[in-house]
C-alpha cells in the first residue's frame, strides 16, 4: 500500500479527488489536512469531514492547518465552489465538532514514523507544506514524493491571466516548497487538467446510485458554468487528476525541468515559469506535465470511481 498524505481545500475537485483516493485499494491515506484556499480552512474542514462521513469514512482522520497564505490575504473561489465550498452539497450532515487543529505537526509526525515512504498530494494552496520545510527543513530530503494541482506552464492562468488558482492564492509557499530539495516532485499543471473532462453524459457510468447522484449534484452549476464559456456540459477534473497520475502513472507525459514561481510583481505574480532552454542554468527541480492520455483519464477515473463503496 502506498502511503498517502492529502493536503486539500475542499471544494467542489477536491471532493471527487478524496473519493478517488478512497477508492484505490492500492492507497493507503493517513490522514488528510486542510488548508485555506477554495474557502476558509474551517469551512474546508468541516466539509472533508462531512464528505468522509457520507463515505463511511470517518475512520480517517482529519487536520485543520492554517487559515492565510504566507504572505497575503485569503481570496477564494467561493464564485466557483460556492459559498459552503461544495456547491451546498452535505449540508444536512451532521459531525463531530471536535477537530484536532495541528496539521503540521500531525504531517512532521507521519514523517519521521515513514522516512522517505510518504508522497504528499496536495490539491489546494502549499501554505501547509512550506510552513513545515520553513521549520523543519531536513524533512524535504524525507518525504517520498509530492504531487501537486497547480500552475500553468505553458497554457493561460484560470485566476490572473498568467497564474493558476492555486498557486496564486499563495505564491511564497509555493516558492518556498519547489525550492526546499524535495527529490520528486510533479506539478500537475492546467495544461493538462484542462482536458482532464469530466463529461455530464459520463456521469451514467458511476454506478453506484449515491455518489452518482452526489457528483451530478456537486458538478451542475461548475458544468453550467462552464457550458456558458464553452458551450459543453462538463467540467474539469483538477484534483482528480492528480490521484489518477498517482495511481497510474501512464496517464501523463513527464519532464524534469527548473521551475519557479513569481513572488514579487504586480501583474505577474503566482506565474509558473518553466526555464524549458536552461537559460539560468538551474538543476531541475520539478517534474512538469505536458501531455494527457484522455482515455486513460477516464477509464481510470471511472474504473476508481466505481470501487467505492459505501
Ligand atoms: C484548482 O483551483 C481550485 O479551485 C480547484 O480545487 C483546483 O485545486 C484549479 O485551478
Ligand atoms: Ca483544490
Amino acid at each position: 500500500m502506498k502511503k498517502v498524505i492529502l493536503d486539500v481545500d475542499t471544494g467542489i475537485d477536491d471532493a471527487i479527488a478524496i473519493i478517488l483516493a478512497l477508492g484505490c485499494n492500492d492507497i493507503n491515506v493517513l490522514g488528510i489536512t486542510t488548508v485555506s484556499g477554495n474557502i476558509h480552512v474551517d469551512r474546508a474542514t468541516l466539509n472533508t469531514k462531512r464528505l468522509l462521513k457520507f463515505l463511511n469514512r470517518e475512520d480517517i482522520n482529519v487536520y485543520k492547518g492554517l487559515s492565510k497564505p504566507i504572505k497575503r490575504e485569503l481570496v477564494d473561489a467561493s464564485h466557483i465552489h460556492g459559498k459552503s465550498g461544495l456547491a451546498g452539497q452535505l449540508e444536512d450532515i451532521e459531525v463531530d465538532e471536535y477537530v484536532d487543529d495541528d496539521a503540521l505537526k500531525f504531517i512532521e509526525e507521519q514523517i519521521l514514523l515513514n522516512p522517505n515512504e510518504i508522497t504528499i498530494i496536495a490539491t489546494g494552496p502549499q501554505t501547509n507544506i512550506a510552513r513545515l520545510l520553513e521549520m523543519k527543513p531536513k524533512l524535504a530530503k524525507m518525504i517520498k514524493s509530492m504531487m501537486v494541482m497547480g500552475g500553468a506552464i505553458s497554457v493561460k492562468g484560470n485566476c490572473t491571466p498568467v497564474a493558476e488558482f492555486n498557486i496564486s492564492t499563495d505564491p511564497e509557499a509555493v516558492f518556498e516548497v519547489i525550492h526546499a530539495g524535495i527529490e520528486d516532485y510533479t506539478l500537475v499543471s492546467l495544461d493538462v487538467t484542462q482536458k482532464a473532462l469530466l463529461k455530464k453524459e459520463d456521469l451514467t457510468l458511476i454506478k453506484n446510485d449515491s455518489i452518482r447522484n452526489f457528483i451530478d449534484d456537486l458538478t451542475k452549476n461548475y458544468m453550467d458554468r462552464y457550458y456558458k464559456i464553452h458551450g459543453r456540459y462538463a467540467c474539469p477534473m483538477h484534483d482528480p487528476l492528480v490521484i489518477l497520475q498517482f495511481i497510474d502513472n501512464d496517464i501523463l507525459t513527464l519532464e524534469k525541468q527548473y521551475v519557479t514561481v513569481e513572488t514579487n510583481s504586480e501583474y505577474s505574480d503566482g506565474m509558473t515559469i518553466c526555464d524549458f532552454d536552461n537559460h539560468w542554468d538551474k538543476k531541475p527541480n520539478v517534474k512538469i506535465t505536458t501531455d494527457i492520455d484522455e482515455k486513460l483519464f477516464k477509464d481510470k477515473f471511472f474504473e476508481i470511481i466505481n470501487q467505492v463503496k459505501i
